[in-house]
């Protein structure tokens, strides 16, 4: 693995297992051991059968120790399903999965959200996502679930030996309904994201846990990694955006080249902090939404190349961004709703960059593009935080 999977600095490591828990992974543990033991013994000779013997039970106890349908599913259903199943109707309002993950179907587990990552990775841990997000401590954003019953420890422990030992469904299938008939498409997407993630991840080096940890300490930046095997980073200052000005952007230069996403919505940055983002090389992804951005200086983001989406929701921007924004010719998504770009304005802009979403105030209410962006979706509940 290239690098800790979560470098947020408030993560802790795994709450104390309770003793059930425990004694599972003891089992574990053991299990793994006295089968390389057996193994051993059966070439050496046999008279140590009486420890054979004593070393079977613990064998057998972990033989397929966790089952799918009784000790996972049960979990899934009642604490995680709620907010992440097939979109159905709800009050007469279609509701849709949160962050486009399913939960209620194998092929979606294995899928996962919009994130592209995994829920779960049979026999990675590391690499699955539900795993990572029902351990995170719960004060963190992405803690789930977000509402209600957390899971208790045994079920978290269940839930990482069921991931260990290969993420057996036991022939369960789950809800068929919007499976990709041609997984082919699927793969396309993912490879496409793949594409884009794999070119920018060349030529730069993972950061330094060192380096993450100042800049936390000292201006407050948090750092995490878009994934196991990119050196790529999503920054944000949502523990302190009112102490957050062009300074603590100007300190970021120092890991420019790995940064993808940038979050400084609500902050108190400034038309002086692009200087420093237009020297992100790599950043696709930039929230300004309600900050002190005006058109000034917003030509300078024509250095982000590949800029795929701009929040300026709630800025003083105006028609005379217009000319600067259609320079972006990489953005997908542009957002200038509640900002004094007028309805000429928006037409001229999406008139220039005919393949962004361009949304303005008239779509206040719209749903983000194609079911909901999953960035999109994490702003929206910290709004509400
Ligand atoms: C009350 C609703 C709710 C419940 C219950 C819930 N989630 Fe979530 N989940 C969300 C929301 C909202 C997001 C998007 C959060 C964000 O991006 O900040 C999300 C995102 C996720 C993601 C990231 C998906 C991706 O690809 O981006 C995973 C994984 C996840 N949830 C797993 C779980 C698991 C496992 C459970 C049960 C233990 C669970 N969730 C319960 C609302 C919920």
């Amino acid at each position: 693995m290239m690098m800790p999977k979560v470098w947020r600095v408030r993560r802790d490591s795994l709450s104390m297992l309770d003793m059930g828990a425990a004694m599972d992974l003891f089992f574990h543990e053991i299990c793994a051991r006295g089968k390389r033991f057996f193994g051993a013994m059966r070439v050496i000779d046999c008279k140590f059968f009486v420890i054979l013997a004593a070393m079977g039970w613990p064998v057998l106890m972990c033989h397929g120790s966790v089952n799918f349908k009784t000790e996972i599913l049960p979990v899934l259903e009642t604490k995680c399903m709620g907010c992440h199943k097939a979109p159905h109707e709800k009050d007469g309002k279609m509701v849709k999965p949160k962050a486009g993950l399913r939960l209620d179907a194998a092929w979606a587990i294995l899928k996962g959200g919009e994130s592209e990552q995994a829920a779960v990775v049979p026999k990675d841990v590391a690499k699955s996502y539900a795993f990572e997000v029902v351990s995170l401590p719960k004060d963190d954003d992405m803690f789930m679930p977000p509402k209600g019953e957390a899971l208790t420890e045994q079920e978290v422990a269940k839930l990482k030996l069921w991931i260990e030992e290969g993420a057996d469904f036991g022939g369960w299938e789950g809800n068929l309904e919007g499976k990709p008939a041609v997984a082919a498409k699927v793969e396309l997407k993912v490879r496409d994201h793949a594409v884009l993630f794999e070119r920018l991840s060349q030529g730069i080096q993972p950061l330094d846990a060192k380096v993450v940890k100042a800049l936390n300490t000292k201006v407050g930046a948090q750092v995490s990694p878009m994934g196991t095997s990119t050196p790529l980073v999503r920054v944000d200052f949502l523990t302190g955006v009112g102490a957050c000005s062009d300074e603590n952007v100007e300190a970021l230069l120092e890991i420019r080249e790995n940064i993808t996403q940038l979050d400084l919505a609500r902050t108190k940055v400034t038309d002086g902090a692009l200087r420093f983002v237009g020297q992100m090389p790599r950043l696709t992804r930039l929230d300004l939404r309600h900050t002190g951005m005006t058109d000034a200086s917003l030509e300078q983001l024509a250095g982000c190349k590949d800029l795929v989406s701009l929040n300026l929701f709630g800025t003083a921007v105006t028609d005379a961004a217009v000319p600067k924004l259609v320079q972006l010719k990489s953005l997908q998504s542009l957002y200038v709703s509640d900002t004094k770009v007028s309805p000429d304005g928006l037409a001229k802009l999406r008139e220039a960059l005919p393949d962004t979403e361009v949304v303005g105030a008239l779509e206040l209410s719209a749903e983000p593009k194609k079911g909901g962006d999953g960035d999109e979706m994490r702003k929206r509940k910290k709004q509400q935080n």
